[in-house]
């Protein structure tokens, strides 16, 4: 067995977003989905069900800030930027791992290191989605709270509809992001070893 190594990957502050985030972001999807489904809303009540989805993305919102400024003043933010070197052959290397190699196994082609905490697969989704979903989603979100904002038609359909669908749409991705990212992280030495990581700060590589 080779020797382990452990790495401090998530700060304090990066925990605590990742926590709220992932609460809010769960209190969104489940609120957003029966907001939009025709179930019978009486349990709840419809009213709560928006209030809890409007308070959560503001939370959501506040909390985003934390990672945008701590991304930008610490040193996580480098394990965000994408090299254009093997822009797309990375990526494909590690999608082939996770689809034949780790069932055959053979060893897995980027090492996390102090310099590396994403494979290239997993830094080109968190990217997306923390720099483009995300963002969207709130955007959208702001816009759907202050309607008279919105520009009245684009193209003959109504603005406030052409907001609505961006946002279910960028709240649909970020949903099956949350799956993949769920399956993914449980990938590794042991499938708890990452839920762990996120929890304690302190990875074994
Ligand atoms: C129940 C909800 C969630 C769980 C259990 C969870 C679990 C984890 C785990 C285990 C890690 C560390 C390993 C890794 O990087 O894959 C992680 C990191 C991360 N998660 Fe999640 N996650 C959840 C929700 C979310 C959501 C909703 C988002 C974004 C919309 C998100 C974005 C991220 C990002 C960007 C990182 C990397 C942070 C960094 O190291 O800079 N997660 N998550």
């Amino acid at each position: 067995m080779g020797a382990t190594e452990k790495i401090y990957f998530y700060p304090v502050w990066l925990r605590i977003w990742h926590g709220i985030n992932a609460i809010g972001i769960l209190l969104l999807i489940f609120t957003g989905i029966s907001m939009q489904s025709s179930l019978d809303n009486s349990v709840i009540g419809f009213n709560l069900i928006i209030n809890i989805h409007n308070y959560a993305g503001v939370i959501v919102t506040l909390n985003y800030l934390l990672f945008f400024i701590g991304n930008l003043v610490t040193k996580n933010g480098r394990y965000y930027l994408i090299k254009m070197k093997g822009f797309l052959k990375r990526p494909i290397k590690q999608a082939y791992y996770y689809a034949w190699g780790m069932f055959h196994g053979e060893t897995y082609p980027f090492p996390l290191s102090e310099k590396r905490k994403f494979n290239p697969l997993q830094k080109y989704f968190y990217v997306i989605v923390m720099y483009l979903a995300v963002p969207g989603v709130i955007i959208t979100g702001f816009a759907l709270l202050f309607p008279e904002l919105i520009i009245e038609t684009v193209y003959g359909v109504s603005g406030v509809f052409m907001t609505a669908i961006f946002h279910s749409a960028l709240g649909f991705f970020i949903s099956v992001f949350l799956l993949i990212h769920l399956y993914v992280a449980t990938i590794g030495k042991s499938p708890t070893e990452n839920f762990k990581s996120i929890i304690s700060g302190w990875h074994h590589v």
